[in-house]
């Protein structure tokens, strides 16, 4: 690519957004009765209507050589290939070869991974198997009953959403809880109520300093030390892609398990991180999760541009950020078991592509990555749709809807499916009520549907990974490195410099707000 050819790439977009400008999506409709069936894809069990965008094949071809022009083929191989693209950090970002069964060596520094990925994977799996059979005991020799993960962030919402959205397939005979953030009261409340006998603990932290896990681990030892002694150590479990910090921290080398550093936080489920998934989903259906998310990779890899769910659907989140100026995106699952993606999806999107500098440094000329937000839809419905329907930005927006019977409550499917598909005809469609401005829905707002089948681990997988080559493929397209987040630290730093001085330490400099909030809550805490 030159950047000759890539801004008059840009430009051709921009000329197609000016004349678009005014479309209406029910005139495309009308002008091709084939739309319908040319902007669906099925991929990997996801069938997905992508009709309903301010899009035409004029705009889509223009989108299409911009992609081309940005080189995304060449970064997507260079992906795969593990080719250190995360050139701030000096590394690949390789977390594909996770779930990548074929053995063909793929080497990284002169090295062959594919050994120590199924290492990994073999570790995860016989772990998984050993506590739930109860196999792996507790200190006093009894099976676990409970398990609970502290981490943050990657070392979280991954697992967590894994083992929601998967409820029917986890084990009843464990009960799996999440510690992420660093207030006293969820940790208060899940330690005036476990068994230390039967509770083990599983430290996920990439980096093995982040300090709420640091925190919650701390507090967690204290108090199983408290009722096990000694024996405590052996109801605690790091995983990490820095041993040698767990080592420090007194964790033995049997109680650690690693995974790589090129695997990136928010990509890390795939990773030893998913072991709170494994233990519950058990070793095979976890491995039908990764199964699901290499036959995503694949899709990315290989099928052609214009019927690549991932790559259009990068396209399509460039199209409206940049070139339309929509400052955010709402994902609607219409499905309780998917409460937790618009979360995961936050941080896999807003973590990798809010950069304000290319990964040269320079600073973009355009609006990136929107804001990403949403939650249940049906709840949604009864909270913001007011804002879809009639705020004055439009919101392009992303259903999802599991589409199969429930024997046990016949008709709440049929509702459910109803309502997310009369939400989206409703976006496109809107209202005229020309003697009242009030009841007046513009309509014209565009948006994607997921029809899901139902659920299953690889079917989750497949989604999940979609949004990964979907936010790779937006960062190419912004020309930014998706998968550093430096802007995660400053605040990481002041505060541990803050929480030093409301231990009385030496005030340093601070803004006057800061000065003044810190000497309330200083004194505050010392009542
Ligand atoms: O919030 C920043 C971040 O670095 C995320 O990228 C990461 O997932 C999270 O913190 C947790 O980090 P770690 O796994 O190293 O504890």
């Amino acid at each position: 690519m030159t950047q000759p050819e890539f801004t008059a790439a840009w430009q051709a977009v921009a000329t197609a957004q000016s004349r678009l400008a005014d479309c209406r999506m029910t005139d495309l409709f009308a002008a091709d009765p084939q739309r319908v069936t040319r902007y669906t894809l099925d991929v990997a069990e996801l069938h997905v209507d992508l009709s309903k965008h301010l899009l035409d094949d004029a705009a889509l071809e223009a989108l299409l050589r911009l992609a081309q022009a940005a080189d995304l083929p060449r970064w997507r191989e260079a992906l795969f290939a593990g080719a250190p693209i995360n050139a701030s950090e000096g590394r690949p970002a390789l977390h594909t070869a996770l779930r990548d069964v074929d053995p063909t060596p793929l080497t990284v520094d002169g090295q062959d991974i594919k050994p120590a990925v199924a290492a990994m994977q073999r570790q995860v799996a016989d772990l998984a198997e050993a506590i739930r059979s109860g196999q792996r005991r507790a200190s006093g020799g009894q099976p676990f009953e409970r398990v609970v993960n502290l981490g943050i962030g990657g070392s979280f919402w991954g697992p967590a959403l894994a083992l929601e959205a998967l409820q029917p397939h986890v084990t009843p005979d464990l009960r799996i809880d999440f510690i992420s953030n660093v207030d006293p009261q969820p940790l208060r409340a899940l330690l005036a109520d476990c068994d230390p006998q039967r509770t083990l603990f599983l430290v996920s932290s990439k980096s093995f300093g982040t300090a709420e896990t640091q925190r919650n681990l701390a507090a967690a030892r204290a108090f199983m030390e408290s009722h096990l002694g000694a024996a405590a150590d052996q109801h605690f479990i790091a995983i990490t892609a820095s041993p040698d910090k767990a080592r420090a921290l007194g964790f033995r080398d049997d109680a650690i398990v690693t995974f790589p550093q090129w695997v990136g936080g928010r990509y890390s489920l795939w990773s030893a991180i998913g072991l709170p998934a494994a233990i519950g989903l058990g070793a095979d259906r976890f491995a039908e999760l990764l199964a699901g998310a290499a036959a995503m990779d694949a899709h990315f890899r290989s099928a052609p541009p214009q019927a690549n769910l991932p790559l259009l659907l990068g396209l399509l989140d460039v199209w409206y950020a940049s070139f339309w100026g929509f400052g955010s995106r709402v994902l609607l699952p219409y499905d309780q078991s998917l409460r937790l993606l618009p979360t995961y999806v936050q941080q896999l999107a807003m973590e990798s592509d809010g950069k304000g500098v290319d990964r040269d440094g320079r600073p973009l000329p355009h609006p990136s990555c929107p804001v990403v937000w949403g939650g249940n839809g049906n709840d949604g419905e009864h909270t913001f749709y007011q804002l879809l329907h009639q705020g004055p930005a439009t919101i392009p927006a992303e259903f999802v809807i599991c589409a199969h019977d429930d024997a046990d409550l016949p008709g709440h499917r049929r509702r459910l499916i109803a309502q997310c598909l009369a939400q989206a005809e409703a976006l496109l469609g809107g209202a005229p009520a020309p003697d009242n401005p009030h009841a007046r829905c513009p309509g014209n707002r565009p948006s994607s549907l997921f029809v899901l089948p139902r659920l299953t681990p690889a079917v989750l997988g497949a989604l999940l990974a979609c949004h990964e080559h979907r936010t790779f493929t937006s960062g190419v397209l912004w020309r930014i490195n998706p998968f550093d987040q430096f802007g995660v630290e400053l605040g990481k730093r002041l505060a541990g410099r803050l929480e030093q001085e409301l231990d009385g330490a030496e005030r340093t400099r601070h803004d006057p707000s800061t000065a003044a909030l810190l000497e309330f809550c200083r004194a505050r805490l010392q009542h």
